[in-house]
């Protein structure tokens, strides 16, 4: 059976992750396709423990390289229990935030370098990289200010529901490196990862997402010419 295809959207915190993998999913599966989603942190029973210790703002002083290992940790399980299973199954696997979060958040706001990142991206995931990387770059002050509204909303709505702030106390400065390294993730990459940049509506991006998806999947499946390069 043929390998599956490995997507991933990226982007600050509100940029619309969740919102448009969602909406993709559904338009694969509308076109027959086969679709596994999951997100990181979490997706598996110990990755949702990994992610509540991670995302609960009543954790304190976790050094930095414990959140970049805690981070890889998560990740070989949503490997070994969710992704390489569903590839191997010929699936289409879409993912909210994978290694390119962590080079982002680990790497550039918590200034540990890209060389950790990459390094304990080989060891730990095989190197297993995405086929396409959706990078959702609104404004930058446009995606923090919908991802507050939205924490607000959801705290709210259910009042003993996960406490996932703890990312989001982060000032601007921090939220500022992330932008810039996701920046340079897209232009050290710009085969793998397409960038999505400025305010469109929802409707729009996800027009944009099912070209870009639909072009991809099929130049994966044209015939080669058969000419050796
Ligand atoms: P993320 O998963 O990247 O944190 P979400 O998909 O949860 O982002 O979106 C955060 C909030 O912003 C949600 O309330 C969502 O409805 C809203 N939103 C998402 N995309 C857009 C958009 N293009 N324009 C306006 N609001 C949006
Ligand atoms: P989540 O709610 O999934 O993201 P969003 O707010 O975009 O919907 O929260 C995940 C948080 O964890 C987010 O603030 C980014 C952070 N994170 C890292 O710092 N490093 C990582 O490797 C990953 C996967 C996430």
């Amino acid at each position: 059976m043929a390998r599956g295809y490995f997507i991933t959207f990226e982007g600050l915190d509100g940029s619309g992750k969740t919102t448009q993998l969602k909406r993709l999913a559904a338009w694969l599966e509308a076109h027959g396709r086969s679709v596994v989603t999951t997100r990181q942190p979490g997706g598996t029973l110990l990755g949702d423990r990994v992610r509540s210790l991670l995302l609960d703002s009543k954790t304190t002083g976790i050094a930095p390289m414990t959140e970049l290992a805690l981070m890889f940790a998560d990740r070989a399980q949503s490997i070994a229990e969710i992704i390489q299973p569903a590839l191997d199954a010929g699936s289409i696997v879409l993912c909210d935030r994978y290694s390119d979060s962590t080079e982002a958040y680990q790497g550039g706001g918590r200034q540990l370098g890209t060389a950790p990142v990459r390094d304990l991206h080989q060891i730990i995931c095989g190197d297993l990289q995405p086929d396409l990387t959706l990078l959702l770059l609104p404004d930058f002050e446009a995606s923090l200010a919908r991802a507050r509204r939205r924490n607000e909303r959801n705290a709210s709505k259910q009042s003993n529901g996960p406490d996932e702030n703890r990312f989001e106390r982060e000032n601007n400065e921090f939220y500022r490196r992330v932008y810039d390294q996701y920046h340079a993730i897209a232009e050290r990459e710009p085969l793998r990862v397409v960038t999505i940049a400025g305010d469109a509506s929802i409707e729009d991006i996800h027009q944009q997402i099912c070209t870009i998806v639909a072009e991809r999947l099929a130049d994966r499946n044209r015939p080669s010419l058969g000419i050796p390069v």
